[in-house]
């Protein structure tokens, strides 16, 4: 199974393999790609992220399919006690953070109920099979009160903008990608964005899961977005 360019978007099993495997791939130079291909604006997004969190010193966050652990990373260094959840072995493996890091599919998390004070996510809400089930699976980790810091690629609202980041994202991209990295995978990445529901119900679902006060901060003239929510 493959993510090229001309076959549809998998679902399901397949689509979760197929990610799987693909991470695994790009994993020796997923951060070397991200800080070419966001101009190291990646960085400035999950310092943002963190900084959202609003929690008391010493808080038990769960990264959620962290990857190689920069968000981790980000936050050890604002005093937090990250442990970071992903599928791909490949990724976990080029990970540097020294926070603890568990394989495990972050839509079944080996954890008990209301563990959790917070829970980020960087740039995989595009990457889960279903996305309803991860928000329930964020309500169920998450006490009340605890807070959530979702990360994810977007397109900016302004035309002009949307036009130039499009032609950036789904022309630019794939060649940095294949240049650095794998080719396929990184032709994926703009396609993937099909997966990912509009602002509006993507409040609505948080709101339905379990965070009420749900909202949306777009960054860097919207080419990136934050979801952020306390637990109800
Ligand atoms: C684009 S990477 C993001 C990595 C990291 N959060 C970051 O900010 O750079 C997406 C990650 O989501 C992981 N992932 C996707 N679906 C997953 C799932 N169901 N369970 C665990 N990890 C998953 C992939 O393995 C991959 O490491």
């Amino acid at each position: 199974m493959t993510l090229a360019n001309e076959r549809p978007l998998p679902e399901g099993d397949e689509k979760r393999r197929a990610v799987r495997s693909m991470f695994d791939r790009v994993a020796g130079r997923y951060d070397l790609v991200n800080r070419v291909m966001t101009f190291g604006m990646d960085v400035g997004w999950r310092r943002r992220a963190v900084r959202e969190l609003r929690l008391p010193g010493r808080a038990l966050v769960l990264d959620l399919a962290c990857g190689t652990g920069d968000l981790c990373a980000e936050l050890e260094r604002a005093g937090y006690r990250p442990v970071g959840f992903d599928f791909s072995h490949g990724m976990l493996a080029a990970a540097t953070a020294t926070a603890p890091l568990v394989e495990a599919d972050v839509l079944r998390l080996p954890l008990r109920d209301g563990v959790a004070e917070g829970v980020t996510c960087g740039f995989a809400l595009r990457n889960v099979v279903d996305l309803r089930a991860f928000f329930d699976e964020l309500a169920r980790v998450v006490r009340a009160g605890g807070r959530i810091a979702l990360l994810d690629a977007s397109e900016p609202e302004n035309r002009v903008m949307r036009a130039g980041h499009g032609v950036y994202f789904r022309r630019v991209v794939p060649r940095i990608g294949g240049l650095l990295s794998d080719g396929a995978a990184y032709a994926y990445l703009p396609r993937s964005m099909a997966y990912l529901p509009v602002p509006r119900e993507l409040l609505r679902m948080l709101e339905d899961a379990g965070f009420p006060d749900a909202e949306r901060l777009p960054l860097s003239a919207g080419i990136a977005q934050l979801l952020v929510g306390t637990r109800g």
